[in-house]
């Protein structure tokens, strides 16, 4: 309710100084909101740049502790991990997903030897690093099948369960694999384990760096909308996130995330559960990009992330997860 009126009311008042703007503070960020990516790769002491993302490398599983050991330094609550396998690997099928010895699994065993449960890891369900037309599910005459998918990615869950993942995240947007997935993890005795829903996932041009990383950008067939949701559509988001809900995801994420920051609000205001947000690799590389050739200064990344919470967010992955320090100030 607004109160009185100028000359005699003056919101500036407000904000004259630093204690006062600090008073008035309505959202905070922390580095308990974030969620740090890292990309794996083969071999041994590797560090590798990806091009299209600067300052963000791929790490061979005997260096993931020079990143780990920051992240829970930084009190990071959770890492997620993406393999980039070598291309000799992937078929149409995605078996290597499959492998009780492929990178995921290694990286999980990894980091759980070393740091027990002082971090959580968080994994993605879905094939695209795997395959060799660079499908989140099988491709059978052009069209993405349903549910031969999620017989893969229910077994995809089981061996990251088994391997030590905490949260499973399924981001392949099939139907029904949310279910299905949580009904085949208790039935394994991996009730607790947590289930993130990529819930509003959009088909989005945002993705394209993180493609390069995970080496399926080149290999990828079309597009992926007929599975990822129309950028136009915010209703259809909302019955994704209840159906999700509905079938048992924890927790539900929306991703991209600057352009989507209507969703992120309308799903929180609808449903109150915790709503995550993935600033993905096309967002992260904008502002790197621009901040390198100084046409927006760093402060620019603060306020991005500030946004997330302003819209309703619980968490943040954010490849800037790693330098919260320098952000956060
Ligand atoms: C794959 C997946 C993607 C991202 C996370 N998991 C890309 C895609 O769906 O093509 C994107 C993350 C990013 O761009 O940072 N299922």
């Amino acid at each position: 309710m607004i109160t009185g009126k100028y000359p005699s009311l003056r919101l500036r008042r407000t904000r004259k100084e630093n204690w006062s703007r600090k008073l008035f503070e309505e959202n905070t960020l922390s580095s308990s909101d974030f969620i740090l990516p890292i990309f794996l790769m083969d071999g041994k002491n590797k560090k590798e740049e990806i091009l299209s993302m600067p300052d963000v490398y791929r790490y061979s599983i005997n260096r993931i502790a020079q990143i780990v050991d920051k992240a829970i330094e930084n009190k990071i609550p959770m890492v997620a991990l993406f393999p980039k396998i070598n291309n000799k690997l992937k078929n149409d099928k995605g078996t290597e997903a499959l492998n009780h010895n492929n990178l995921v699994c290694k990286g999980i065993l990894e980091i759980k030897k070393k740091y027990k449960n002082q971090i959580g890891i968080m994994c993605d369900v879905a094939l695209d690093p795997y395959t060799s037309h660079g499908h989140d599910g099988l491709l059978k005459s052009n069209v993405i099948l349903n549910d031969e998918t999620i017989e893969l990615l229910i077994k995809q869950s089981i061996l990251q369960a088994q391997m030590g993942c905490d949260v499973i995240a399924p981001s392949d947007m099939m139907d029904g694999r949310i279910g299905k997935i949580r009904k085949a993890l208790d039935q394994n005795g991996y009730q607790n384990i947590l289930l993130l829903s990529y819930a509003a996932k959009y088909a989005s041009s945002f993705y394209g760096p993180f493609r390069d990383a995970i080496g399926s950008k080149k290999l990828l067939k079309g597009d992926k909308k007929t599975y990822q949701m129309d950028f136009k559509n915010t209703n259809e988001a909302l019955r994704e996130v209840a159906l999700d809900i509905k079938e048992g995801a924890d927790m539900v994420m929306v991703k991209p995330g600057m352009p989507y920051l209507d969703i992120i609000k309308s799903v929180k205001e609808k449903f109150k559960i915790p709503v995550f947000v993935y600033q993905v690799s096309g967002e992260y590389s904008l502002l790197a990009n621009a901040i390198k050739n100084k046409i927006i200064n760093e402060n620019a990344i603060y306020e991005s992330l500030m946004a997330f919470k302003r819209a309703g967010a619980s968490a943040i992955i954010s490849y800037y997860a790693d330098r919260l320090n320098k952000i956060i100030k």
